[in-house]
């Protein structure tokens, strides 16, 4: 069962790795790009909600060559596994960036777009729920604390108040 179960986790894993890789059109952005949307303390300002959150944090926690290593760098930076172009602006500090659970930006940023949910969707936004926390949020993790969704989400939540939610 255990057994059965790790290699489940395993497989999520390899999976996690590989995807940048197969999303060809989609890009990865980066923070900065989001922030010239989302940071308007009306609509929750999510960037600055972000940047104060432990994810920004998370490739400074790592120390000499774990910041090197793809280990641990596979869940501590968005843009570690990528191979970017010159025009990406993503950047490997910027640690579990907005694109780790929105999707890759690129294809649904534009304003047209976003507004829309149904073609933001399409174009590759996600909008995360607890399997996509679970891709870090386990025992993989030599720091792991356990996960509750519940209780997790809460600590990081950036809703958009003004939505009425
Ligand atoms: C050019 C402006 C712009 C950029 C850049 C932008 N967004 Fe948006 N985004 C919007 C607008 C406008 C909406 C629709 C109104 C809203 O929900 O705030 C939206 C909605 C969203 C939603 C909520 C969808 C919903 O309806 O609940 C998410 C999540 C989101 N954006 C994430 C991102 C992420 C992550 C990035 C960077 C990769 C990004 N956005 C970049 C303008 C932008
Ligand atoms: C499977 C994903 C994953 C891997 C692999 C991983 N980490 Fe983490 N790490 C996390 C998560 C998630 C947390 C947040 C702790 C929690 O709430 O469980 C964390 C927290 C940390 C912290 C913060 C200190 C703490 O106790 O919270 C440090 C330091 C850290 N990890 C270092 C490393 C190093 C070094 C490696 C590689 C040897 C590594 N991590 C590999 C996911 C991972
Ligand atoms: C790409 C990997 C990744 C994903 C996906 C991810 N996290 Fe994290 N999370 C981390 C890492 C790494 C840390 C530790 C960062 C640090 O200590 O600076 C962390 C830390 C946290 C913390 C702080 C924990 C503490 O000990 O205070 C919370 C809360 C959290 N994450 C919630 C979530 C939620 C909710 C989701 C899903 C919506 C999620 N995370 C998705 C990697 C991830
Ligand atoms: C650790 C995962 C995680 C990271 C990192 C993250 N978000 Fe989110 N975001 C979520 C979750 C979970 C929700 C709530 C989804 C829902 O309501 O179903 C959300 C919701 C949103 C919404 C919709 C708010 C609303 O109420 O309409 C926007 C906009 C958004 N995020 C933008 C961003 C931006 C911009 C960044 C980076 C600066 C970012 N997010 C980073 C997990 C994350």
């Amino acid at each position: 069962m255990l057994t059965k179960f790790l290699s489940l986790v395993l497989v999520c894993g390899l999976i996690v790795a590989v995807a940048p890789a197969s999303a060809q059109q989609k890009e990865y952005i980066g923070a900065a790009k989001c922030k010239m949307c989302h940071n308007k303390p009306p609509q929750g300002e999510q960037y600055n909600k972000w940047a104060a959150s432990p994810h920004a944090k998370a490739f400074q926690v790592l120390k000499g060559d774990e910041a090197k290593n793809p280990k641990c760098l596979k869940c501590h930076s968005t843009a570690a596994g990528l191979v970017l172009s010159d025009t990406q602006t993503i950047t490997v500090a910027e640690g579990v960036s907005c694109e780790s659970c929105h999707g890759a930006g690129s294809a649904y940023k534009t304003p047209t777009i976003m507004k829309d949910m149904a073609k933001a969707m399409a174009a590759g936004l996600i909008m995360p729920d607890e399997k996509l926390c679970k891709k870090c949020h386990n025992a993989d993790s030599p720091n792991f604390k356990g996960f509750d969704f519940k209780t997790y989400s809460a600590k990081i939540a950036h809703k958009n108040p003004s939505k009425g939610q």
